[in-house]
């Protein structure tokens, strides 16, 4: 087992990497300080793995939620199902939320245990590569609104993550693959040569190699962890881990939560941010275009939906979370390895983007 160290003062914690490790009762039981333990999940992931978990818990009092499956159900609604479902049981101010599931589950269940009686120990158990590699480490939790996405939330660190890598056979392709983005994303923004390590390894980690997927995992939650810890509660440096989301979120809530997955959003939208990057004359073309290639290997989309107009991206983008004073900001490339946040940016060169559909990156 691989531990990471989350260092934020009284809020550190750790993140365990391992193979089977779900079924470790000792080092769950360690991070609980409560009689009573209080499981969200989801009715895809929960008749899967929530037993495994409930059979550490002999003498806790340990109550659970299936959520309704998919983005779509992470609003204001769903929130409040798991409020409910808290008080009816009676859990108090010390119990623990235990999140099990891809980051829809622990970005809503995280949301639920940093309001429910003003906040409750939090435990995040994240089954889908994208959660493992990005969303259950960090502290971000919301819900989305449907005016913008992740709207109402706020930050709230869990006491441990456990990434049991082994769950992941039996996460569709499709959410695999979503998941491989924001990995693309670390290397892109920070880190050239595990960019490189992707060029040269993606076929293994496609092929859901162990060795190769350990690693993977490692290395971006090393990366993720470096970032939040410099940066909690994104002053600054954190801005960079949203690369591609300025685009990538107008494109989930143009078309509709769920429709595009997240991660697919996101790749598409890492694509146009290289495309202004090179546009802007900050990014190299050969750059740009490596970028483009490594998101298409992965078998990502490279191009957003030709259906949503410059317009309504303009609009979206304004209620962007970066967005100061009425300006947008965008995370943009100086090189692979390399992001800057940009405010100045040409409305011009933005519309080129925005209009460059299937030939992002031919500048
Ligand atoms: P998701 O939670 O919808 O999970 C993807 C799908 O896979 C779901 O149908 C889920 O039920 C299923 N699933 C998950 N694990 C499984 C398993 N082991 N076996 C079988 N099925 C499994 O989506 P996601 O891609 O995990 O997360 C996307 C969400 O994460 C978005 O809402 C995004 O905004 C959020 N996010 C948050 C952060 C953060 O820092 N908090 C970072 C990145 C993304
Ligand atoms: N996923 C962006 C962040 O955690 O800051």
């Amino acid at each position: 087992m691989e531990i990471i160290e989350l260092d934020l003062g009284a809020d550190s914690y750790p993140i365990y990497i391992g193979h089977g490790i779900l079924v470790d009762g000792e080092l769950l039981r360690s991070h609980i300080r409560s009689s009573q333990v209080f499981i969200v999940s989801n009715e895809t992931v929960g008749p899967l793995y929530r037993q495994r978990v409930v059979d550490s818990l002999a003498g806790f009092q340990v109550d659970s939620v299936d959520l309704p499956d998919g983005e779509a159900f992470k609003n204001l609604e769903t929130l409040n199902r798991i409020f409910t479902s808290l008080l009816e049981k009676k859990h108090n101010r010390s119990s623990t939320l235990i999140a099990i599931g891809g980051g829809v589950v622990g970005d809503t269940a995280g949301f639920a245990a940093a309001c429910y009686q003003r906040g409750i120990d939090l435990i995040q158990i994240p089954t889908s590569l994208l959660s493992q590699v990005d969303a259950s480490v960090g502290g971000k939790t919301a819900v989305n609104h449907s005016l913008g996405k992740n709207m109402i939330g706020a930050f709230y660190q869990p006491k441990c993550v456990i990434v049991d890598i082994e769950t992941l056979n039996t996460l569709p392709r499709r959410e695999f693959v979503a998941g491989l983005a924001e990995v693309i994303k670390h290397g892109v923004i920070r880190d050239l040569q595990f960019f490189q390590w992707l060029e040269t390894n993606l076929d293994p980690v496609l092929n859901l190699e162990m060795d190769s997927l350990s690693y993977l995992v490692k290395r971006n939650c090393q990366i993720k962890a470096e970032v939040v810890c410099a940066d909690e509660k994104e002053r600054g440096i954190r801005a960079l881990l949203n690369l591609g989301h300025t685009f990538g979120h107008a494109v989930e809530t143009a078309m509709g939560y769920g429709n595009w997955l997240h991660g697919e959003a996101v790749a598409a939208g890492m694509v146009m941010a290289a495309d202004l990057s090179a546009r802007m004359g900050r990014l190299p073309g050969q750059e740009c275009r490596r970028v483009k290639n490594l998101v298409a290997k992965a078998g990502l989309p490279v191009s957003p939906p030709a259906e949503i107009e410059a317009p309504r991206y303009q609009e979206l983008m304004q209620v962007d979370k970066k967005a100061v004073d009425g300006t947008v900001r965008f995370v943009l490339l100086d090189a692979i390895g390399t992001a800057s946040l940009v405010d100045n940016v040409d409305e011009e060169l933005l519309l080129q983007t925005l209009a460059a559909g299937t030939a992002l990156c031919e500048v």
